[in-house]
C-alpha cells in the first residue's frame, strides 16, 4: 500500500484547478440506467470511486465508453442483469445509488447491503422504506437488498425521518419513471442533489423544488439521453482552502463555485483569511498570519458540511486560541483526532464534540488514514508539522481527491508518494 511522505513547514502558494464533484458524479452515473439512450457525462474526476461505479455498470452488462478526458458515454440498453455484487459494494457504499434506477426502469434490483464504515453504521433503512412506500416489494436477505415491483412504481408522499443525501437521490431517481406524483419532504438540499436533478431534467424528468427540503417529481413514461457536465467539487475546494489557511499561505482555486461554500468561507474568514471570489474562482490569503481558532457545528446543507469537519480540526490544532467542533451527522467521525494528538495536537473528545487547544506547530509522525476526509486532515496536519510525516493507507485518499500530491506540489508542498 502506498504512503504519502510530507516534509512540513511550507506555506502553500499558487493556483490549482478543481475537479468535478465525486458526490455528484456518482448519482449521475447511476442515473444513466434510467434511459435506453446514450448519456454523456463530462468533467468526471479521476478517482477510484468513479472507476468503481463504471466497473459496477460494466458488471451489469453496461459498457461505458471512456474518452481521453475521462468523459464517459453510457448506453444501458445492453444491460444483462440487475445486481450489484458485494465485492464492489463493499468498496463503495454509493453503489446503493443503482437501487432506485434499476427498480423503476426494470422492475427489479438486487444490491448488496452496504456495510458500515469507519465513520458510522451508515444504515439504508430510509432508502428501503421510501421505495416500499412507492409500491416496491423489498426484502433484505443473505446480506442483499432484493427489490421488485409488478408494473410501475407508484408516486407517494414521502417524509424522510432524517436528511439523507443518497436517500433523497435514490427516491428522486425512482420517482422519475413512477406513475403519478412523488413528494419528498425533509429532502436533502445539498448542491449535489441539485446537480443530479438538473441532469434528470435534461433527460426529460419533471422535477421541481430541488435545493429546497420539498422536492416534487411527476413521473414520465421514459427518459432520453443527454450530455451533462458534473459540477465542481466543493469538498475538494474547501480542503485546499483550509490547507492554505493552516499553512498561512495564499492560493487561488479555479473552476469552482463560491456560491455553494458560504458556510465554509465564513468560517475561514473568522479564522483570519482574506477571501476574494469571482464567478468560478476563490482567492484565499492569510498574509503569512497564523489562523485563529474557530468553533463550528456540522449539519446538512446549507450548514457547515460534515465532510470538512476533520480538515477544520487540523486547522484548529495549530490556530491561536481554542475552538469546539461538533459533529451532528455521523456517530464516529473523530478517528483522525487520535492520530493528530500523536503529532502533538491538544484535542479532547467529549461525546460528539472535540475541544482543540491550538499549538504553534505539530511534530511529524507516521500516521494512518481511516477514511476519506480523515486522510485529508492528516495531510494538512503533516503540512503544518516540523520534520517528516508519513500517511499510510492512502487508498482512502485516492477515492476522493484527484492527484492530491501533484496539486499540493503545484502549491509548493514537499510531498511525495512512496510505495510501502
Ligand atoms: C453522503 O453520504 C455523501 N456521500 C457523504 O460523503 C456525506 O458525508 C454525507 O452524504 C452527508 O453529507 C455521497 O454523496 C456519495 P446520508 P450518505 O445518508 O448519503 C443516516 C464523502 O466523504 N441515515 O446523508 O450515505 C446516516 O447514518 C462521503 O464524500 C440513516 O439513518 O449520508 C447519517 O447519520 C462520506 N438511514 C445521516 O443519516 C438511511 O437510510 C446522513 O447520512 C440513510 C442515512
Amino acid at each position: 500500500m502506498d504512503k504519502l511522505l510530507i516534509n512540513g513547514g511550507v506555506s502553500l502558494n499558487g493556483e490549482i484547478r478543481i475537479a468535478g464533484a465525486k458526490n455528484s458524479a456518482l448519482p449521475i452515473l447511476a442515473a444513466t440506467l434510467l434511459t435506453p439512450e446514450t448519456v454523456q457525462v463530462c468533467n468526471l474526476p479521476h478517482l477510484f470511486d468513479i472507476t468503481t461505479m463504471i466497473e459496477l455498470l460494466g458488471c451489469m452488462g453496461v459498457q461505458p465508453v471512456i474518452d481521453e478526458k475521462l468523459n464517459v458515454e453510457v448506453n444501458s440498453s445492453t444491460i444483462k442483469h440487475f445486481s450489484a455484487p458485494y465485492e464492489l459494494v463493499k468498496t463503495m457504499r454509493a453503489s446503493i445509488l443503482v437501487l432506485g434506477p434499476l427498480l423503476t426502469r426494470f422492475g427489479e434490483a438486487e444490491v448488496a447491503l452496504p456495510g458500515g464504515c469507519a465513520i458510522g453504521s451508515r444504515p439504508v433503512n430510509l432508502h428501503i422504506s421510501a421505495l416500499q412506500a412507492m409500491g416496491a416489494d423489498v426484502v433484505v436477505v443473505d446480506g442483499y437488498i432484493r427489490a421488485s415491483v409488478n408494473g410501475k412504481l407508484k408516486g407517494a408522499h414521502i417524509f424522510m425521518d432524517l436528511v439523507t443525501v443518497t436517500g433523497t437521490e435514490n427516491v428522486m431517481m425512482a420517482a422519475t419513471l413512477a406513475e403519478g406524483q412523488t413528494i419528498i419532504d425533509n429532502a436533502a438540499r445539498e448542491p449535489e442533489v441539485v446537480d443530479l436533478a438538473n441532469c434528470l431534467i435534461r433527460m426529460g424528468a419533471d422535477i421541481n423544488g430541488q435545493g429546497t427540503d420539498t422536492i416534487i417529481i411527476n413521473g414520465v413514461s421514459e427518459l432520453k439521453g443527454c450530455s451533462y457536465s458534473v459540477m465542481p467539487d466543493r469538498i475538494e475546494t474547501g480542503t485546499y482552502l483550509i490547507a492554505a489557511a493552516a499553512t498561512r499561505g495564499h492560493i487561488k482555486v479555479k473552476d469552482t463555485r463560491p456560491d455553494i461554500l458560504e458556510s465554509v468561507l465564513s468560517k475561514l474568514e473568522q479564522a483570519g483569511a482574506d477571501i476574494k471570489v469571482g464567478d468560478d474562482w476563490i482567492d484565499l490569503d492569510m498574509h503569512g498570519q497564523r489562523p485563529k481558532a474557530v468553533s463550528l457545528r456540522t449539519a446538512p446543507y446549507p450548514a457547515f458540511p460534515t465532510d470538512m469537519q476533520a480538515q477544520f480540526t487540523a486547522l484548529n490544532s495549530v490556530a491561536i486560541g481554542a475552538g469546539a467542533i461538533t459533529e451532528t451527522v455521523f456517530e464516529n467521525r473523530f478517528m483522525h483526532v487520535h492520530e493528530m494528538n500523536r503529532m502533538g495536537a491538544s484535542i479532547k473528545v467529549e461525546g460528539n464534540t472535540v475541544f482543540v487547544e491550538g499549538v504553534e506547530s505539530l511534530k511529524g509522525a507516521p500516521v494512518m488514514a481511516t477514511d476519506l476526509r480523515a486522510s485529508a486532515s492528516l495531510i494538512i496536519a503533516g503540512l503544518v508539522s516540523e520534520n517528516e510525516t508519513t500517511v499510510d493507507r492512502i487508498y482512502h485518499i485516492d477515492r476522493g481527491y484527484e492527484c492530491i500530491e501533484e496539486k499540493l506540489q503545484l502549491l509548493g508542498a514537499k510531498i511525495r508518494r512512496i510505495p510501502s
